[in-house]
């Protein structure tokens, strides 16, 4: 996810460009730049690192002009550097482009136009766009952005400056969000709206397959048909607000993205026809045993990883805390493959892991939500999560993103060792497709779970079982009730409860249970039987019709599916659940006490 802004007026463009890249560093961090018309002339400048970095060259350069484009990036093809910054210029300079989305066609494109003679500059897979609009330069503006758009296969929100159209910033929206601010005598574009409002609170939204020409004067937005006329909308949040997209916190924001966090993940990873996984991961030879090494919500998703790779590729695994695989004495050798989880990609513990499994000269692989993240730079193969930035320390869509990634790289193994049959492949590629809309009719029940969080904000512990995978949910349940919440959880394997714990279970403790793998669920079951007839108080989250109910006190229906897929959306309600009570009990929920986003030290 990147952070886009354009400005055409009669005020200078980069002093907009700047702020609105600041507000907008939320969105991405790893590199800047912005491109600015001159006299007629484009010039650029594009640092890698913070919008900081950018600000400092610019301060020296004293780039003018009224008309300009700017970017800061998050990366997702190519590495965070000044080469691979955005805003992209073609052959001759005289086209920029800044670019937040995935073009999945950017290969196939690439190999066209260096056959027509463009040559490239960087790894990513914006610069086509660019060098695109070069081969539409006898057309206008809206007509070589409708021309463009028409080739293109993905998600994009470009901003776009040419030198032949020297007072118009051009623009186009397919799936990333992209707005555009009205101003006295000037117009602006953004990615959202934190970058507008210090200088409009009239705002446009872009809709899909529309393209803007925007000029000092005039705004003009089109679609296929011809222009397009848009009531604009009239902003009242404070910048704070705006960021978070008018919601409270960025926790929920980044709960409810997570239909377009898996998209994102699973963008260019499944044939059209969704026959195939189209995987571009090598793995590499299938090891004589795979570790999941990891710490907090990614260990969890490795716990999920584990036993799909257990049941899928028939060799051993295991996932282990990375602060405690460090100080076993494991024989680790050419023969076994470490993969380090981690959204951060910098968590200390997980990163000397990896280090150390390398030096015993184990295959390391990467799973991170960051590009150009420590693990991601010395993993020898980093399967990227395309969630986007998370702000919140509680992680969410990292987590499912995660389980998303581990899967896809399993899946890569089997279909590399010749254990997946097409039929199982295309069965896997359906399931997989169909995930991203299942996790939005979860999310459309969200009232459903806020209901139910009072009558866990007021317990003194709260316990989540479940057997199998739906255990290793559990853990992930509790992990994200503790930390916002301040509220005791612990998680159990349910076959574990009457060895112990059911010593605790008394009048009214809740316990939510998870219930979607369907060869346990029955012996589940029996084990609530024995938390109801103690009293207990049962929430039970299933993705099966459940013909024995138990008298559970409440089910949280999911979408039927796979049973392997059923975490990523068993995660939802959970996420949700532990949101409301914290919301109940009035914590800090995007920055708990004690905690911190990426923990750099052991
Ligand atoms: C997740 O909700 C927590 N904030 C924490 O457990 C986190 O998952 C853990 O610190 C690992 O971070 P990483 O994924 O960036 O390595």
């Amino acid at each position: 996810m990147c952070g886009i802004v354009g400005y055409t007026g009669q005020g200078q463009a980069v002093p907009f460009l700047l702020a609105g890249l600041n507000r907008l560093e939320y969105r991405g961090y790893d590199s800047a730049g912005v491109a600015v018309m001159d006299g007629g002339q484009l010039s650029f400048v594009k640092t890698a690192g913070r919008i900081a970095e950018l600000e400092e060259v610019l301060a020296g350069r004293g780039l003018s002009g009224r008309v300009g484009v700017g970017h800061t990036r998050w990366a997702t093809h190519g590495r965070p550097n000044q080469q691979n910054a955005h805003p992209h210029l073609g052959c001759h300079g005289d086209v920029a482009v800044a670019h937040n989305g995935i073009i999945e066609n950017h290969a196939a494109l690439r190999r066209e136009l260096e056959a027509r003679g463009h040559r490239f500059r960087s790894e990513t897979d914006s610069e086509v766009v660019v060098h695109l609009l070069e081969e539409y330069s006898d057309r206008d503006l809206r007509q070589a952005l409708q021309a463009v758009t028409a080739r293109l296969r993905g998600t994009y929100a470009l901003a776009v400056v040419r030198t032949q159209d020297p007072n118009a910033v051009g623009a186009a929206r397919q799936d990333s969000p992209l707005l555009i601010g009205l101003g006295e005598g000037e117009n602006m574009l953004a990615s959202d709206i934190p970058a507008l409002i210090s200088h409009t609170r009239r705002v446009v939204v872009v809709e899909d397959g529309e393209v803007v020409v925007l000029s000092a004067e005039a705004a003009h937005i089109y679609n296929q048909e011809g222009e397009v006329e848009r009531t604009p909308l009239e902003v009242g949040w404070n910048l704070e607000e705006a960021e978070r997209g008018g919601l409270p916190h960025f926790m929920i924001k980044e709960i409810r993205e997570q239909p377009r966090a898996l998209r994102q993940t699973m963008a260019g990873r499944l044939s059209e026809d969704l026959s195939q996984l189209q995987l571009e991961i090598d793995p590499g030879p299938l090891p004589r045993k795979l570790w999941f090494v990891a710490c907090g919500t990614s260990y969890h998703a490795s716990l999920v990883a584990r036993r799909l790779a257990e049941d899928v590729l028939a060799i051993p695994a295991e996932a282990e805390l990375a602060s405690e695989f460090r100080y076993r004495h494991l024989a680790l050798g050419g023969e076994d493959t470490v993969v380090a989880v981690s959204q951060s990609g910098e968590t200390l513990d997980t990163l000397s892991a990896m280090r150390q499994a390398k030096a015993m000269g184990a295959r390391v692989i990467g799973v991170t939500n960051v590009i150009g993240s420590s693990i991601s730079r010395e993993a020898e193969l980093n399967v990227p999560t395309l969630a986007g930035p998370e702000i919140a320390v509680a992680s969410s869509k990292a987590y499912t993103t995660q389980i998303l990634a581990l899967t896809f790289l399993v899946l890569a193994y089997a279909k590399a060792s010749g254990r997946l049959t097409a039929a199982q492949e295309q069965a896997w590629a359906k399931e997989l497709w169909a995930l991203p809309e299942k996790a939005e009719l979860v999310l459309q029940k969200e009232q459903e779970i806020e209901a139910v969080a009072a009558r866990l904000s007021q317990a003194q512990d709260v316990f989540y079982v479940g057997r199998g995978t739906d255990y290793a949910v559990a853990m992930e349940g509790q992990l994200k009730l503790k930390e916002i919440s301040y509220l005791h959880a612990e998680a159990l394997a349910a076959g574990e409860l009457k060895h112990g714990t059911l010593a605790l279970i008394e009048a009214g403790v809740p316990v939510v249970a998870l219930l979607t793998q369907g060869d346990l669920i029955d012996k589940t079951l029996s084990n609530l039987a024995e938390i109801k007839a103690r009293g207990g108080w049962v929430y039970a989250i299933t993705s099966h019709d459940l013909l024995d109910r138990q008298e559970l006190d409440h089910v949280f229906v999911l979408p039927a599916g796979r049973d392997e897929l059923a975490p990523v959306l068993a995660a939802l309600p959970l996420q949700l659940l532990a949101y409301y009570v914290a919301l109940l009990r009035q914590t800090d929920i995007d920055k708990p006490r004690n905690l911190a986003k990426s923990v750099t030290v052991e």
